[in-house]
């Protein structure tokens, strides 16, 4: 039996598409194509490389929106509600530390390092979702990015590392929330890619490596398939999952050595 995921008459909103490597940019292609209509938020400072990718979508609405920046919040979702309306998908993409608090020893953090990395990379998703919730329908679905680091000490990944395990526990708790109104709130853990993001990592090129040597399935992997799999977490097909961090990284999680 084949089964094509058809998203005609829904909508999504992304946040975190930087350039044409993010993995945003690869999830709002995929949920455009397969026939959802995408609002988008994003920072000033990708201003350059996000607009030229907005012509690729169809009829999207697009608005900058910094998550530390309340005005500039309260301006997107203002336009959400008049220029998008109500909507089924968040897809939350964001992340950010100091790139001096990714490399070296972790415990030279300072308390704004550790609080940056925190508002941007896990908070953001509790008020996202609340700022959402009057306009996310029911049966919908809330994603947020995460990775291994969470759960495992992988030098050089640091405070994201912690950032990432706040993340994650936050998304079990507004599954636990949202489960009543029928919204379902995961976490995908993808291994490395090579991204804007990840240029900020010291030890990313030894991480690419280290997949290829001992991923069950030897390679690397790609945002498109990390967009196969928010794809199936938008679809009735993952209706019964909820609270999860589900994997796409070739399996290297499940390694002891
Ligand atoms: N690339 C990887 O190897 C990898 C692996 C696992 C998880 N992730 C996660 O995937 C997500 C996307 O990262 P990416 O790798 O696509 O890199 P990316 O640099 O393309 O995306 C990161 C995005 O975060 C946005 N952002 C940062 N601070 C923000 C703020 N204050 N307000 C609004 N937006 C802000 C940036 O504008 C950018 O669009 C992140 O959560 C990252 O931790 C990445």
């Amino acid at each position: 039996m084949s089964v094509a995921i058809d998203l005609k008459g829904k909508k999504a909103i992304v946040f975190g598409i930087a350039n044409d490597k993010s993995i945003a940019w690869h999830i709002a292609k995929r949920l455009n194509d397969a026939g959802c209509r995408i609002a988008a938020g994003y920072q000033e400072r990708v201003e350059q490389l996000f607009l030229p990718l907005m012509k690729e979508l169809n009829n999207p609405v697009y608005a900058k929106c910094d998550v530390v920046d309340d005005a500039q919040m309260d301006s997107f979702f203002k336009k959400i509600q008049e220029d998008f309306g109500e909507f089924d998908f968040l897809i939350h993409s964001i992340a950010f530390a100091k790139r001096e608090h990714l490399q070296g020893k972790f415990m030279d953090v300072d308390k704004r390092g550790y609080q940056v990395a925190h508002e941007v990379s896990a908070y953001s998703l509790i008020e996202l979702a609340r700022r959402a919730m009057p306009m996310l329908k029911k049966n919908g679905s809330i994603i947020a990015m995460t990775y291994l680091g969470s759960e495992k000490a992988v030098p050089g990944y640091n405070i994201m590392g912690v950032a990432k395990a706040a993340l994650e526990s936050c998304v079990r708790y507004l599954a636990c929330d949202l489960g009543e109104k029928k919204i379902r709130v995961n976490a995908i853990s993808a291994g490395p890619i090579a991204t804007l993001a990840a240029s900020g990592i010291a030890n990313f090129p030894e991480m690419l490596l280290n997949y290829v040597a001992k991923a069950p399935l030897k390679r690397n992997i790609t945002a498109d398939e990390v967009a196969d799999c928010a794809l199936f977490l938008c679809s009735d097909l993952s209706k019964a999952i909820t609270g999860q961090v589900i994997f796409v990284d070739a399996g290297y999680n499940i390694m002891g050595i």
